[in-house]
């Protein structure tokens, strides 16, 4: 009658793939208990300290995307969800993706999974809806199957697993200034230019080949953003020194991590991805930002 389970932060457009491309970090990530009730609605209790929730509860994610799996279903039941969120929220690695998939699959589990995991993107993905404005899968497809993932189409909904190498990290930075996704999505251009299209998805074809074959200097290659990263990185005070620093430190790869403002480097061990933490570090300082990092297995 009741489940405990961890949902994992995400990075989602990994440099070249804005809105289709993400993937789910060993840690950090939210824990979330889910109870059956004997009445029929939504409760959610918050034990977080730190982390205020919105106080109309069908403003935050995990109620949206239960309400809609439930709708779906012709479900009465009553839950009760406790959140004990790790994942800060406004920080860029998914922390209401993490809350919309984990409260539609922690119930699909206690109703004995009446839908794959590939089925519950569609209503996690409508938390995010309620969140940024704008329902995308990025955060929600990795966060619910793990790995690297695709979202090769958005109507109808194709989400594709990529396989990837087993030795490949994540360093990330979260410089404590606020990015609202709501917001970094507006001062986007809606057109783009054909030779910067051709750049990028000739990038997002590497990057996938890159790791399907386990080719680390094609995913490095790979991870440029043409479109997205020279408009945002405007909101990150020293994100070209930064990401100079990681470069420098051995990374693959740095960029944004979903709207910001955390910044992500892949690297090719765990000692690498710590050395590329130290730098990026070291480099915000000069910028007297705080900031808190993760070292992650991808
Ligand atoms: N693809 C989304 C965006 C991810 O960049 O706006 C938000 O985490």
């Amino acid at each position: 009658n009741s489940i405990k389970i961890f949902s994992p932060a995400t990075v989602a457009n990994v440099a070249c793939g804005f809105d289709i491309l993400g993937f789910a970090l060993d840690h950090p990530g939210d824990e979330i208990q889910v109870r059956l009730k004997d009445a029929p609605g939504i409760t959610v209790l918050n034990q977080t300290k730190d982390t205020v929730f919105p106080a109309d509860v069908n403003k935050n994610t995990a109620v949206v995307s239960l309400q809609a799996y439930l709708a779906h279903l012709g479900s009465e039941q009553g839950f009760e969800i406790i959140f004990t969120k790790k994942i800060k929220p406004g920080s860029g690695i998914g922390s209401s993706s993490a809350s919309a998939a984990a409260s539609v699959f922690a119930v699909n589990e206690l109703l004995g999974n009446p839908l794959s995991k590939e089925n519950l993107v569609q209503f996690a993905m409508q938390g995010e809806k309620a969140a940024c404005g704008v329902a995308h899968a990025d955060n929600v497809a990795p966060a619910l199957l793990g790995g690297f993932v695709l979202v090769r189409s958005y109507s109808p909904l194709d989400i594709i697993s990529i396989p990837y190498p087993a030795e490949l990290y994540c360093t990330i930075i979260h410089p404590q200034i606020e990015v609202k996704t709501e917001d970094a999505r507006k001062i986007l251009r809606q057109g783009i230019s054909l030779k910067d299209a051709v750049k990028q998805w000739g990038n997002v074809g590497g990057l996938i080949a890159g790791l399907m074959k386990g080719d680390y200097a094609l995913i490095g290659r790979s991870l440029e953003d043409a479109i997205i990263e020279p408009i945002r990185s405007i909101l990150i005070p020293g994100y070209d020194a930064v990401k100079e620093a990681a470069l420098k430190a051995g990374a693959l790869g740095c960029c944004i991590s979903g709207s910001g403002p955390s910044m992500f480097a892949l690297s090719r061990s765990q000692e690498e991805a710590n050395q590329i933490a130290s730098a990026m570090k070291k480099a915000f300082t000069r910028y007297e930002i705080d900031n808190i990092d993760y070292v992650s297995k991808v």
